[in-house]
């Protein structure tokens, strides 16, 4: 960290304490207060995770940077404001509930503000930086990394509202791709923690679509992998709200898919398995994947499970199992 960025991060560090301040402690955070409570935030998770309250004003942050002596300028090139014309300057996060944003080291390098109205977008992100890299960072990592190592496990939500949530009824070794999909960097980091990635992103076509990317990362770097699955068009956080942290935990993380059935699940939406011609390409797809598995024990049960499925023969399946494997050699 060189001196520009110490400078930062110590805006960072005062705009954390000041929109924290003005969630609990005035008028103007009370609505946002309110609307975290309606979300079933409780207290302590909005102490914990530093929650905040931008005003609606254009620049009560540009004069408050002011005052406290940073450089009006410089807090707009890393991003804490934005340059209007003719030198003004005026504050980027207006009427949000904010989400510090920490990296590994537990220092605040960006905020994501979600609106307490309908103003479009739901979520606006700090701008990309030397410090605030989406690509690289994991939501909630810093406060996670003892849980995610002891229980050699991370779980992988889609965004701050799901970590929280999950924080709260308990499942303490969860993280965020911040709406950005999972990259390489993400996966090898979580990797040097881990053996196993339980995924959890949420029921609709984009978060299924996430998941299945973000396999094929996580088996790149050499992640066992479960994904979660909910009812769908849910996200955890909803979930949680609707039946509560103890189901969560039963019927949601602790029942996760393999990532074979995950896969069988996914690839049928692609299919009209009524139509016989479609059941063999699935069924042809599925052993392909099938025969991508190192354990013979794996490989095995899941042809059973496909023969009985699709009531075919257990020795024309294995048989395609076979062949499909020496195509791999
Ligand atoms: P979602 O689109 O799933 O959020 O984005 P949501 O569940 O509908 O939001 P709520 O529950 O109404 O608040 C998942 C996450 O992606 C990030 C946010 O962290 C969000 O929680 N995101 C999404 C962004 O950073 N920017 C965006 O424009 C959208
Ligand atoms: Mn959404
Ligand atoms: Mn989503
Ligand atoms: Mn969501
Ligand atoms: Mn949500």
């Amino acid at each position: 960290v060189n001196n520009e960025e110490q400078t930062i991060l110590d805006a960072y560090q005062w705009l954390v304490k000041l929109y924290h301040h003005l969630l609990r402690h005035t008028k103007d955070g009370k609505k946002a207060l309110e609307y975290l409570y309606d979300r079933g935030f409780s207290d302590e998770a909005i102490d914990q995770f530093q929650i905040g309250f931008s005003p609606t004003s254009r620049d009560f942050i540009a004069q408050f940077l002011e005052k406290k002596g940073f450089h009006k300028q410089r807090m707009a090139n890393a991003g804490l404001l934005t340059a209007g014309n003719e030198g003004s300057y005026y504050d980027r996060f207006q009427a949000r509930v904010i989400f510090p944003i920490r990296n590994h080291l537990g220092k605040t390098v960006g905020f994501v503000g979600r609106t307490i109205s309908d103003q479009q977008p739901k979520y606006l992100n700090s701008p990309e930086s030397s410090l605030f890299k989406k690509s690289k960072l994991l939501y909630n990592f810093d406060l996670a990394r003892s849980e995610i190592r002891k229980k050699g496990e991370v779980i992988l939500f889609e965004g701050s509202a799901d970590v929280i949530a999950a924080y709260q009824a308990g499942v303490t070794n969860g993280v965020a791709s911040l709406g950005t999909s999972l990259t390489e960097s993400h996966a090898s980091l979580l990797r040097r923690y881990v053996d196993t990635v339980l995924i959890c992103y949420d029921a609709d076509d984009a978060g299924q679509n996430a998941t299945y990317k973000a396999i094929q990362l996580l088996k790149k770097v050499g992640c066992n992998i479960k994904v979660a699955t909910l009812p769908h068009s849910y996200d955890p956080d909803q979930y949680i709200q609707e039946y509560g942290g103890d189901k969560f935990r039963t019927e949601v993380i602790e029942t996760a898919d393999t990532e074979m059935v995950f896969f069988m699940k996914y690839l049928k939406k692609n299919f009209n398995l009524k139509l016989e011609g479609d059941r063999l390409q699935y069924v042809e797809r599925v052993i392909g994947e099938i025969a991508q598995l190192d354990s013979s024990i794996e490989r095995d049960h899941y042809i059973r499970e496909l023969a009985e499925e699709f009531n075919l023969s257990y020795d024309a399946l294995s048989q395609e199992l076979m062949s499909q494997m020496r195509n791999i050699k």
